[in-house]
């Protein structure tokens, strides 16, 4: 078909794969489109993980990640190596999602083709360059220049028209991490062993509550990782509980949270789950403790109470609906969160309601829409 739109989807880590597939999908099923993607792999393992569960294989891999790689040369050599892939494809659009290196650097490389980028998750602001750092400013600079932000909230939408960008490039899509868990959730039920694999840890934690633990952001290393594991630790010395944590590959995470809780009964120190794994952790769990921002996402919309380890956050929706809780990243403070939801059932139950304030599984169809009406 002649006129089809040719759509270059740029990502790299695990979080974008997990909310692009389903755009991707829709894509490749849609004459209008010619999809091609490109990851950067910035994450290789754990964006291989998501990668295979999709069934996506990228035209373009550029291999990127190095161990304990740094802000700035990976930034450096992403704008080089995605700028020879939009030479070589000369895509009608860019597309990218979120607010990590490949995407500053993806869309970056687009622009100085003039080439139109199309922003997924466009809007998202705490409000402080340092939290989530650098991301917050990652997203705010693809907000400059991008042609199409596919907000998804109302809120993120007039973050970005506060910041006198364009109303009419500005659309409310709904966030693509729900359409990625309705996805995922099916995939289970149609195939139960997908998410099997936490049996054992399931029965040696049969007779306690489940915390189901994510922690990785740049801005806690250091002394919030301490006192992350240090709430952790206090926690896990409750008999009535236990910690399930697949722990993150970056080395600045596993050394400290291996070296302080590698060695406690109640918590399991687990590698990366593949997406329907941390489905089924999210499933079991009582409730999540996390910095990420994805699991923020999630959680609400299982109804999972989520106590986010973070100063501020981008995603206010949830804790205006009640699910979600900022705790920071102090022991005592996480600590009293935690005991709170489990020795309190009122407050408890106030939390743990199923709602989405993220969307409605329909946002990739959204987006793949206005990519051919612009
Ligand atoms: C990155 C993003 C962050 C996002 C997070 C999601 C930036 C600056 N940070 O943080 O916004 O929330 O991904 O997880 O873009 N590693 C592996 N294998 C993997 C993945 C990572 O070994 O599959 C190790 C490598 O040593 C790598 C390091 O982790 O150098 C850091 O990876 P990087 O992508 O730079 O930062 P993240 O902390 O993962
Ligand atoms: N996730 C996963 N396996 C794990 C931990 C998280 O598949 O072991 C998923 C989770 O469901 C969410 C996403 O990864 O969709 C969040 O990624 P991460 O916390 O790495 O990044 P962030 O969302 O903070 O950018």
């Amino acid at each position: 078909m002649a006129n089809r739109q040719k759509i270059l989807t740029v990502f790299g880590t695990r979080p974008e794969a997990i909310k692009l597939f389903p755009l991707i999908h829709v894509l490749e099923a849609d004459e209008r489109f010619e999809s091609v993607v490109c990851v950067s792999a910035q994450h290789r393992a754990m964006l291989d993980q998501v990668l295979a569960i999709a069934g996506i294989v990228p035209e373009y891999d550029l291999d990127l990640m190095t161990p304990g790689q740094t802000l700035d040369a990976l930034t450096a050599r992403a704008v080089v190596e995605i700028g020879k892939v939009l030479d070589e494809e000369r895509p009608d659009w860019v597309v990218v999602q979120g607010d990590t290196t490949t995407v500053m650097a993806g869309a970056l490389a687009a622009y100085y083709r003039k080439i139109p980028v199309c922003h997924v998750e466009a809007g998202l602001r705490s409000g402080n360059i340092h939290h989530p750092w650098p991301e917050e400013v990652n997203r705010r600079m693809v907000g400059t220049f991008a042609a199409l932000h596919c907000a998804p909230t109302e809120t993120a939408a007039r973050a970005l028209k506060r910041e006198n960008i364009d109303a009419s490039s500005v659309h409310v899509t709904g966030n693509t991490v729900i359409d990625a868990l309705e996805w995922v959730t099916k995939r289970i039920e149609n195939e139960p062993s997908l998410a099997s694999g936490l049996a054992g840890i399931e029965r040696r934690f049969a007779d306690k509550r489940i915390i189901g633990m994510t922690s990785h952001r740049r801005e806690n290393f250091g002394e919030g990782m301490m006192q992350i594991a240090d709430a952790v630790t206090r926690i896990a010395a409750r008999d009535d509980v236990a910690v399930v944590f697949p722990v993150h590959l970056n080395p600045n995470v596993r050394a400290v949270m291996n070296d302080r809780l590698g060695a406690l009964d109640n918590v399991a120190l687990i590698e990366p789950l593949d997406y329907p794994h941390f489905a089924r952790l999210l499933d079991i769990s009582h409730l999540m403790l996390t910095d990420s921002g994805g699991v923020q996402e999630e959680a609400p919309a299982l109804g999972k109470p989520v106590l986010v380890m973070r100063e501020t956050t981008e995603r206010p929706e949830g804790i205006e609906a009640g699910t979600a809780m900022l705790v920071g990243t102090n022991a005592d403070t996480i600590v009293s969160a935690v005991e709170r939801l489990l020795e309190d059932e009122t407050a408890y139950s106030a939390m743990a309601r199923a709602h989405n304030p993220f969307g409605d599984g329909k946002a990739a169809a959204r987006i793949a829409d206005l990519l051919t009406a612009q």
